[in-house]
């Protein structure tokens, strides 16, 4: 049985004082809820703080983005070595990183490699850009990046693969739950293939894009989805609660 998982992307949002106040709203109310995985991923700079705020809850923390080198003279940059201290999940091959950073799919492996190396657990991203998924080559286009992105890796039992098709992120337009159904059991059938039918039902594979309170249900209440990586719904307090009760509460029943 694969646990749920709910993750709140915050992106590049709120300050430090920011992230007190929404961690404090939620905190408490997100503690009570049972059966689903609920992490949040606020900026670097708000790591350390959220880790005081959420200790002995049963939230979890993510960090958005690492540098695949241990350490050294790499101006600016953060390593999983210095997460491991503060976090437990990190979030690689984010489209938005792809695309403004130019990372590319050897970088995303790297960084996927190194994650695991000092125990951190990837939440890889991957996902097809509009013309592609209307060209038809959702299929071809998630395929090759979930084999770039583990090249090398043998153990999946601490990734998490996220499917944002780039076309749904922040723009209001979700995917379909069947739709996304459809990729998302490709992408374990794909596993499936790479590895093995085992590893392939016990890998976690979460939708994102524009999952919203309203659109939750929708996605968690499919067979292959296991929850979602949540962006801008991540930032309102009754937004995210809603959709991790939501979450919760129909994995349970769909589990009898
Ligand atoms: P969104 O972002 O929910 O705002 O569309 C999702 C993501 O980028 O992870």
């Amino acid at each position: 049985m694969r646990m749920p998982m709910i993750a709140g992307n915050w992106k590049m949002n709120t300050t430090v004082g920011e992230a007190i106040e929404l961690v404090n709203e939620m905190r408490s109310r997100l503690d009570e809820i049972d059966n689903v995985d609920k992490v949040i991923c606020p900026p670097f700079i708000s790591l350390a703080t959220v880790k005081e705020l959420i200790k002995g809850s049963s939230i979890k923390l993510g960090a958005q983005n690492i540098y695949f080198e241990e350490k050294g003279a790499y101006t600016g940059e953060i390593s999983p070595l210095m997460l491991t201290e503060l976090c437990e999940f990190v979030i690689i091959g984010h489209s938005e990183r792809r695309q403004y950073f130019n990372e590319t799919d050897e970088i995303i492996n790297k960084k996927g490699q190194s994650a695991l190396k000092v125990g951190l657990k990837p939440i890889l991203c991957i996902g097809e850009r509009l013309e592609q998924n209307e060209a038809g080559l959702t299929a071809e286009v998630v395929t090759k990046q979930l084999r770039s992105a583990l090249v090398g890796i043998d153990d999946l039992s601490k990734m998490i693969i996220a499917y944002e098709p780039i076309w749904a992120i922040g723009t209001g337009r979700a995917a379909t739950g069947k739709q996304a159904n459809n990729t998302i059991g490709f992408i374990r059938q794909t596993i499936s293939q790479l590895y093995d039918k085992g590893i392939a039902q016990n890998v976690r594979i979460l939708y994102g894009g524009s999952v919203t309170a309203a659109n939750a249900s929708d996605f968690v209440q499919q067979y292959e989805i296991d929850g979602a990586l949540v962006g801008g719904a991540s930032l309102k307090t009754n937004e995210f609660l809603s959709i991790v009760r939501l979450t919760s509460e129909i994995k349970g029943s769909l589990r009898g």
